[in-house]
């Protein structure tokens, strides 16, 4: 008899190139790194360039893997998506062949799902599978979907994906979420661009790549604005046209190699770091006892091979103006190079503090609480190990803690880090840290 399962559940995830990195650690980081353009900017102004027919352009893009994904996902619809330069996109999306992101897409990156509000905003209708790609927490998209519904749009569920439907326009409305969303709140103003009057959105996420979103929007006519630091505005257009945009630079980056820098004693410039989005890291970087010199985008960190010259501090993840979720794990990394305890309180995710077993297997003092609860006890004497990256931020600390680390790591699960970060081993390498990859085909 035939098999009458629906084909999306005997879908199997394509081979990743399966690499790891060997590190040799101890050495202290030197010179000067340029930081690169926000992955999570790009990938939902990438998206939004399907709001118009017209061409977008879009500069300082990273080359990483998620862009890849989505660039293809955006092909694979009939998108035409240019890459004229390196770092460098352009997007036409006259013709839309398909109304369907497909499973394969969102397996691979959790952030195709921002694709529902424009497609659905311009095309009156989609086709989304329910992403999985993310080992992260749950990850549910509950509230992307109540606010297109919220909007209009009828939207049922079956079989792993959401047929979302707007017959005419989508209206605009009051979208109200019960916490904080980045993903949900970009969904929503997309959506609004172009639905049939004035929708209002709370309370809005406000990190910095909404607002690199929001200048995109304005540039292709749309009429949106943050009228208080939790609510953005949108008073719908019949169409958007097209624009150019430079990416914002990426923080979580810049984070990433400031700690770098603070773990393994070294001196490292950190360029075109965005010090404006840093505000709560570079707080919390004060209070452990890095000396940070900062000239506009320019930031110098100046570290300690001291052991014990960091203080512990308790940090808590929040949105944006807090403390980035996706920079506790490299904060992390230092407080376990700190003198103290350090009370670490992981409030956005539930699984994000997992990744500390593999960190306390390279020597850190790591005590789980709960599911949002750890402390780490340093200093400690960071050892060579062998360990599995689970996720982007946590590969990126694993690294680092590699770096921090006497002799040789090796790191499995590379292409976790090569999803958000560009050209991390050339950086690296440019500031002096003994690192390869190895294939492990
Ligand atoms: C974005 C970022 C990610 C970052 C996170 C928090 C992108 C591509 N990713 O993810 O790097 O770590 O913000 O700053 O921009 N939630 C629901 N239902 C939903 C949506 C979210 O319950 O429909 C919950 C989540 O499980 C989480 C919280 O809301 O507990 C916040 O998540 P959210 O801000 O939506 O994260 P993302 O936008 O997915």
């Amino acid at each position: 008899m035939a098999d009458a399962r629906p084909f999306h559940w005997e879908y199997e995830e394509p081979p990743v190139q399966r690499e790891a990195f060997r590190v040799e650690g101890g050495r202290p980081l030197r010179g000067e790194v340029p930081v690169s353009g926000s992955k999570n900017a790009s990938l939902k102004l990438l998206a939004a360039a399907t709001l118009t027919g017209e061409r977008c352009r879009f500069t300082n893009v990273p080359e990483i893997a998620d862009v890849h994904v989505m660039v293809e996902t955006l092909r694979d619809l009939g998108v035409v998506v240019d890459h004229p330069a390196r770092n460098t996109y352009e997007v036409a999306a006259g013709d839309v062949d398909w109304l369907f992101v497909p499973l394969e897409a969102a397996a691979k990156m959790r952030a195709s799902f921002i694709l529902l509000g424009p497609l659905l905003a311009r095309f009156g209708r989609v086709i989304i599978s329910n992403p999985g790609g993310d080992r992260i927490g749950r990850r549910p998209v509950n509230l992307h979907v109540e606010a297109m519904k919220r909007l209009g749009a009828a939207v049922s569920y079956k079989n792993g994906y959401y047929f979302a439907q707007a017959p005419g326009r989508l209206r605009g409305g009051q979208v109200d979420f019960p916490g904080v969303t980045v993903m949900g709140t970009e969904n929503a103003m997309l959506a609004a661009t172009l639905a049939d009057g004035h929708t209002t959105i709370r309370p809005a996420a406000q990190e910095p790549e909404v607002d690199d979103l929001i200048e995109f929007l304005r540039a292709m006519g749309a009429e949106i604005v943050r009228s208080a630091p939790d609510t953005i505005e949108v008073e719908g257009r019949r169409r958007l046209r097209g624009a150019d945009h430079r990416v914002i630079a990426d923080r979580i980056e810049a984070g990433t190699f400031i700690v770098a820098a603070a773990v393994t004693g070294g001196e490292v410039t950190v360029r075109q770091a965005p010090a404006a989005h840093l505000g709560a890291f570079l707080e919390a970087m004060d209070r452990v006892g890095v000396a940070l010199q900062r000239d506009g985008d320019t930031i110098r960190v100046r570290g300690s091979a001291d052991p014990g010259a960091y203080r512990a501090t308790d940090i808590e993840t929040s949105p944006y103006p807090g403390l980035a979720t996706d920079l506790q794990p490299p904060m992390a990394v230092l407080l376990s190079r700190a003198q103290g305890t350090s009370h670490i309180h992981e409030a956005i995710f539930e699984d994000r503090l997992e990744w500390l077993e593999e960190l306390s297997r390279m020597g850190a003092a790591v005590e789980m609480v709960d599911d949002h609860h750890a402390t780490l006890t340093g200093p400690c004497r960071l050892r060579a190990s062998e360990v599995v990256m689970s996720d982007l931020r946590a590969g990126a600390s694993l690294i680092l803690a590699a770096l921090a680390a006497e002799g040789e790591s090796v790191i499995h699960g590379a292409h976790q880090v090569r999803r958000g970060y560009e050209d991390i081993e050339r950086k690296f390498l440019d500031l002096g840290a003994r690192i390869a990859h190895v294939s492990e085909a």
